[in-house]
């Protein structure tokens, strides 16, 4: 079995958690979200849930923070919304201030390191009600929460991403419709891969003006596996890769992007795009990677753009439906480090597994995400001792908690949490993990 001494002196591991998910946004002044009104519209998410009390977060994070340190981690991957910062999209809450402080105090009090994500979804409404990612404006709004919480928290905080997951906040969200704010349209979606990133580029720039070190994104990656070898299924495959794996990391590390991608999207584009890219393209000071599966494609003749499908594959599956592939994880740390970043710190700020984890006698036993966390550590240090330079892994997640589209119904948790009772019980898991990470001191 694993330890933390099988990595490297000053390996961050962490667990990582996002506010919308576990705080409750009932609380706090916080304002609404695109994330309230998509859940409460029919068919979107499970039983039509949302994050308005989630795991109470927001009044138990002594409690979570506690669960943290007992675990033995070394850092906290938390994120600040931007609606409970900025309720209106413009004005600031002190209220949302002063909760982001206490926790920043509360983790540094334990000896955790903060790593704090500045957009992991709340697009507060007024801002959705003028096109949220669509509209180039909602880019320079995000420039403005980030430096008003960065005045608050920055000289604590160990690292800033920008943005978590570009991905889902464009194609996801508007292309195929499953997150918020729900849309299926490829000019919107166009907008969206481009205008993330102009965020993230205008948030960097103004917190480098402020001197604030540690600077990053988190990007995730999805393992492309052609489901046959015939040219066909190996080019339906390509451009998925390079609308997941390769679009974000490309524009930032390269300046452009793929040209496959653009053939389809190109028409789309905001106009002079071209010119934005030297801002996106700002050198970073650290990569995050969040990575949980693979995806099979086929062409798919006589569909319109992009023309793939998804086909099933053979591997065991987590509750989410998802294969598990550590092997990708691997794969992916490599080529990162080969192909965009070289010795750039890399962390893993998110990996995990849904289960249907259930409390018996007061216990969890949940061995099989035992074992999916430890394949996946294996699959890091392999990459470390392959050439990675890989600094930290980030658990997703601590809490059992509102797993978007799925309600609370997905169990990615660390820890499992009564949504009735608000109860925490550390799972078998979370044992396993304290133990491998306790420092014989
Ligand atoms: C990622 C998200 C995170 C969580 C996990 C399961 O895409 O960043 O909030 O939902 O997936």
């Amino acid at each position: 079995m694993l330890t933390r001494f099988d990595f490297p002196v000053g390996f961050v591991f962490g667990a990582a958690t996002a506010a919308y998910q576990i705080e409750g946004s009932a609380f706090g002044g916080c304002g609404p979200c695109h994330w309230d009104s998509f859940a409460s519209t029919p068919g979107n998410v499970v039983r039509a849930e949302d994050g308005s009390r989630a795991c109470d977060h927001y009044h138990r994070w002594e409690e979570d923070l506690d669960l943290l340190k007992a675990a033995n981690l070394d850092g906290y991957r938390f994120s600040t919304s931007w609606a409970r910062v900025m309720p209106d999209g413009v004005n600031v809450n002190p209220e949302g201030l002063d909760f982001y402080d206490r926790l920043v105090d509360g983790m540094l009090a334990r000896g955790l390191k903060p790593f704090q994500t500045l957009y992991h979804w709340e697009m507060p409404s007024a801002l959705a009600d003028l096109g949220g990612w669509t509209n180039r404006d909602t880019c320079h709004r995000f420039a403005d929460f980030s430096e008003a919480i960065t005045r608050r928290l920055g000289d604590r905080v160990s690292a800033i991403a920008t943005i978590n997951e570009p991905w889902c906040v464009a194609w996801l969200s508007h292309f195929m419709g499953v997150h918020a704010p729900g849309l299926r349209d490829i000019r919107a979606t166009a907008r969206a891969m481009h205008h993330i990133l102009l965020a993230h580029g205008l948030a960097l720039e103004r917190l480098r003006c402020m001197g604030q070190p540690n600077l990053g994104i988190v990007l995730n990656f999805d393992h492309a596996t052609p489901a046959t070898d015939s040219p066909e299924d190996q080019a339906a495959s390509d451009l998925w890769d390079a609308i997941f794996n390769r679009w974000f990391i490309e524009g930032i590390t390269r300046r452009t992007y793929p040209a496959n991608v653009l053939k389809g999207l190109g028409p789309h584009m905001p106009e002079n795009w071209q010119d934005d890219m030297a801002l996106i393209g700002q050198p970073l000071d650290w990569l995050g990677v969040n990575y949980y599966t693979r995806h099979l494609h086929a062409h798919a003749p006589g569909t319109p753009w992009p023309s793939l499908r998804d086909v099933p594959g053979e591997l065991p599956r987590t509750q989410m439906g998802w294969e598990i592939y550590p092997e990708g994880l691997h794969h992916f740390l490599i080529r990162l480090a080969r192909d965009h970043v070289g010795d750039l710190p890399i962390y893993v700020t998110e990996n995990g597994m849904a289960n249907a984890d259930v409390v018996e006698d007061g216990q969890v036993n949940d061995d099989v995400r035992e074992s999916f966390l430890f394949t996946h550590l294996a699959a890091t240090k392999q990459a470390i001792a392959d050439g990675a330079n890989v600094r930290g892994f980030f658990y997703w997640s601590l809490l059992d908690n509102y797993e978007w589209a799925e309600g609370y119904e997905k169990r990615f948790g660390l820890v499992h949490v009564d949504f009735d009772t608000l109860a925490r019980t550390p799972k078998s898991s979370y044992h396993a993990l304290a133990r491998a990470l306790a420092r014989n001191d």
